[in-house]
């Protein structure tokens, strides 16, 4: 038994009395809605069930060949036609259709010819068709250039080197090949279904074939649904998608699941929605706090995959056993458009650099943002923040931010403080700052009523609203509260105000630059709503349900925070880069925020599922994402605490955090051994550093992971792809080598067994030391089984590695910036290896006037150097101060280690160091 809400002062008693009873219950599987209690997945299960079941199914709809042309819009190429839906009584239903084209990647939409509608007028008739415009980035790389042959019967366009898309009239097929041979086959099982617009009054027998259901068509059963209206009835979506060859699939986070995604068979469907599942369960298809539709299959030479731009409730089922050599998916939302692209290449670094191109790529976050976080709900006061603070120097650990939760405002007031408790934030800010630390503080969605800033989103318009149109009031931590909507686009200027850089402004510490954001409660968690959410029949700028915008509506409110904070300092050339983290996301949201899994529980299975649950988040074009170090609920014992930390410095975003009930348990708590332990793993992770930083830079360009699964690096061996509980960390997604990295995740383990996936050598590279030369490679056995004791970190260096790092102790990585690099180089088994650095200042955006550089290592077991491409002669010299103290060079031939102490070469010149085979050491600057 646990409680999550403590916070039911002020509510009326009947209220308190709920909240009582909700301390009782476990994790809360009977709030959540099942696909069987989802009208819309209920209607569209069935139909799929009686699809398959029926050999002679005649499908309802076909493209209507005379419809189809090509589009006119100058900007992009694209073929335009109806698809027409043939209704029982001989009616037919018009479903306009458009297919186009951006880098090399086909979409297609498909709307509704609404006819006759009847809503009451605050709510737009249309189907929600902007979920794209807030996923996708502004300019979007459409093709003009496809080749096209419209035939009587089909559409073949030709794009790309060797893609092509072939559209069949009927049954509608669209058949995306590579080389001649498709890949993905659209509608390939007749599960295309578009519930059309259609009142309560119509005879509902005209209009339903004999396979499709009428459950919960015009009312929503669901015990916690709270009368939704259900206006518009049904008007669901749904269209299965095959993969050709293809057995392993990935993505569609959040789940607290397997990186290879499981066969739904007769089991729960993978969900998308948006809620606040404190507590989740492990191994689960229920649905979390942040929704990426997107689903990539992967095989040795080709990967494929499909972003649904959908947002709202969303159920996909996956099949992998009907059809040993296919995998397929069946994918039902609520209502919207049907739209999508299919993204083909060779590999998946491939396509995750083309859905980049389209939704943007993770945001160079500062590099304070990848030190450690240290947050609590809550640090009492200025004082706790100090003596925590102080706590680090003391212990010599280093760490960057420190965090406040909800209980630093009045009330839970966001933009107001507990005077007594932060009488001066700006003093407080500036002592942090002293040494190089920061403080992120939480601001969520909901706004307590009665106040400056619910009376100004009243007064402004810019709630969301209820179905009347008048600002909904529901429940949140401050008791009640409206809901800011940030899809308005009158909130931003709003907003910006709040956040405004200004002496004045007491709540940002007047004008502090090391105070950053965390946006909780997103989903939007509504105590009292249906799900834990907002009613979906409530209504957002332009008329929009909420229904539509369910899962989107998270990124527009982290969105509006990152722009108000990149706004502060605007027209100041080095201002500071922000850092935002979000609960709630969708699938663009990388370009402004980090996220976490949430309130995870202090288990070793909670341990064990954040890995593939980050991996499959990177996999998912999200990198930035870490899990509550310790876990959220309960107090771990000092053996899991310590190897959270272990596995957490791994994460791209390492935070430690902990309930209110939870005990204190900051990394000194747990005495020694645990305390030197964890003091060991996070120094560790802050002399990776600069190697993480260069893999936040090549994902903020091409999109990769910043922890990349095995087998992205390994497509030719099948036997990786179900591997999630080891991973890389540096070297190069394009590239491969790296560290191969297999956290301890078993409570008195003795011994880890760790996959080798390839022949290459790999040199032992145990807590990142190398005291003596060990290898291993897979010639004998893809498994080696290591023992490990509580200090042990396993980890391999793979052959083919150069790794830059910063290896002095300092109290936070703006102390560090100057500090010179160890290189070590651990060479293949062809004597061989590369690798790069990536530096800028690590806190404005100078980088984007070329003030970066990126430095190129490479090495054979007598010749290293290194050459700085890709910079600015200015940026350069303004390097000079940065040296390179140490190589270690590893030879696998030899077994050998040879370590150069001081070569004394600045990181910013052409150097090379020649070794003779008497082991003489000459270096140059070039
Ligand atoms: C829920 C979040 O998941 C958790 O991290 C936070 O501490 C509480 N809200 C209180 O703000």
């Amino acid at each position: 038994m646990h409680i999550h809400r403590t916070n039911c002062v002020g509510w009326t008693n009947w209220w308190v009395l709920l909240c009582l009873l909700s301390f009782v219950t476990a994790v809360k599987d009977h709030t959540f809605k099942t696909c069987d209690q989802a009208g819309f997945c209920h209607r569209n299960r069935h139909f799929a069930s009686q699809v398959r079941q029926n050999a002679n199914y005649i499908p309802q709809y076909h493209i209507e060949g005379s419809s189809v042309g090509l589009g006119t819009d100058p900007g992009k190429f694209s073929v335009i036609g109806t698809i027409l839906k043939k209704l029982p009584n001989d009616a037919t239903v018009e479903l306009p259709f458009e297919i186009s084209v951006l880098d090399n990647t086909v979409r297609v939409t498909v709307d509704e010819n609404r006819k006759g509608i009847n809503v009451p007028n605050v709510y737009s008739t249309k189907r929600y068709s902007e979920t794209s415009k807030w996923a996708f980035l502004a300019d979007l790389p459409y093709q003009k250039d496809v080749k096209n042959t419209i035939e009587k019967n089909r559409v073949s366009l030709e794009y790309g080197q060797d893609l092509s898309v072939q559209i069949d009239f009927y049954p509608v097929k669209i058949t995306v090949l590579k080389k001649g041979e498709p890949v993905v086959v659209v509608n390939d099982q007749n599960l295309l279904n578009v519930e059309h617009w259609r009142s309560r009054s119509d005879d509902s027998e005209n209009h339903l074939s004999p396979e499709e259901s009428d459950y919960d068509m015009f009312e929503d059963s669901f015990h916690s649904s709270k009368e939704d209206s259900l206006p518009f009835g049904p008007e669901a979506v749904g269209l299965d998608f095959a993969f050709k060859g293809f057995t392993h699939l990935y993505g569609i986070p959040e789940h607290a699941d397997s990186l290879d995604l499981k066969d739904t068979t007769g089991s729960l469907p993978y969900r998308l929605f948006n809620v606040d599942i404190f507590e989740y369960e492990t191994d689960s298809r229920m649905s979390m706090y942040g929704t990426i539709p997107f689903l990539m299959a992967v095989k040795p030479d080709t990967t494929a995959a499909l972003f649904w731009i959908n947002s709202a409730d969303t159920f996909i089922d996956i099949d992998k056993n009907s059809n040993i050599e296919d995998s397929s998916s069946h994918w039902i939302s609520e209502n919207g458009l049907l739209d999508f692209l299919i993204i083909v290449g060779d590999t998946p670094a491939q396509v995750n650099e083309k859905y980049g191109s389209i939704t943007g790529n993770t945001q160079l976050p500062p590099m304070f943002s990848l030190g450690y976080h240290q947050c609590r709900w809550n640090y009492n006061d200025e004082t706790d923040v100090l003596d925590i603070n102080a706590k680090f120097d003391e212990h010599q650990i280093p760490y960057d931010t420190i965090w406040l939760d909800i209980e630093y405002a009045d009330q839970k007031k966001y933009f107001t403080w507990q005077n007594e408790k932060f009488p001066d934030p700006k003093r407080m800010l500036s002592e942090l700052d002293h040494t190089g630390r920061n403080l992120v503080f939480i601001v969520d969605p909901h706004i307590k009523t009665g106040y400056s800033v619910s009376k100004d989103l009243i007064s402004k318009k810019i709630t969301i609203n209820d179905k009347t149109n008048s600002s909904y009031h529901g429940h949140c931590w401050p008791g009640e509260s409206v809901w800011v909507d940030s899809m308005n686009p009158n909130s931003q200027s709003y907003w910006d105000s709040k956040f405004e850089w200004s002496p004045k402004n007491h709540f940002m510490g007047g004008e502090s630059d090391n105070i950053h954001l965390w946006n909780d409660m997103n989903e939007p968690s509504v105590f009292n709503g249906p799900e834990d959410s907002s009613p979906r029949d409530n209504i957002h700028y332009g008329g929009w349900e909420h229904r539509s915008v369910h899962n989107v509506y998270g990124l527009t409110f982290h969105e509006a925070t990152y722009n108000a904070l990149a706004k502060r300092q605007i027209g100041n050339t080095n201002r500071e880069r922000p850092f935002v983290l979000t609960r709630a996301y969708y699938a663009g949201s990388q370009r402004t925020a980090a996220m976490w899994t949430g309130d995870n529980m202090s288990k070793w299975e909670y341990l064990k599922i954040s890995i593939p649950m980050v991996l499959t988040s990177g996999v998912s074009g999200m990198p930035f994402a870490g899990a509550d170090v310790g876990g959220f609920f309960g107090n771990p014992s000092k053996e899991l605490l310590t190897r959270w930390y272990q596995t957490g410095i791994w994460y791209p975003f390492f935070r430690a955090h902990a309930h209110i009930d939870s005990r204190r348990r900051e990394p000194w708590v747990a005495g020694e051994p645990y305390t030197s332990i964890m003091r060991d793993a996070i120094k560790l992770r802050y002399s990776l550093l600069p190697v993480i930083y260069t893999s936040f830079y090549e994902s903020s360009t091409i999109g990769t992971p910043v922890m990349r699964p095995i087998f992205y690096d390994h497509l030719d061996n099948l036997d990786s792809y179900s591997i999630d509980d080891q991973f890389y960390i540096g070297g190069s997604a394009v590239e491969g080598s790296g560290i191969l990295v297999k956290p301890v995740t078993d409570e008195g383990a003795t011994e880890v067994s760790i996959y080798i996936p390839n022949d290459e050598v790999h040199y032992d590279y145990t807590n990142g030391q190398l005291d003596e030369v060990k290898i291993y490679r897979a010639k004998a056995a893809h498994y080696i089984t290591k023992a490990v004791s509580l200090n042990d970190i396993p980890m391999l260096l793979t052959g083919g590695s150069i790794l830059a790092l910063k290896n002095r102790y300092r109290r936070s990585t703006k102390l560090m910036k100057n500090d010179p690099y160890s290189l070590v180089i651990a060479l293949d088994s062809q004597g061989k290896a590369s690798g790069s650095l990536y530096i800028d200042d690590g806190e404005s955006f100078l980088y984007s006037n070329d003030e970066y550089a990126n430095v190129a290592f490479t090495s054979t077991s007598n010749l290293i150097s290194g050459t700085s491409v890709l910079a600015s002669a200015k940026y350069l010299d303004s390097l000079s101060g940065l040296e390179i103290e140490k190589i270690t060079l590893l030879i696998e031939v030899s077994g050998h280690k040879a370590v150069i102490h001081k070569p004394q070469l600045k990181i910013n010149t052409k150097w090379e160091i020649r070794i003779s085979d008497d082991r003489e050491i000459e270096h140059d600057e070039l």
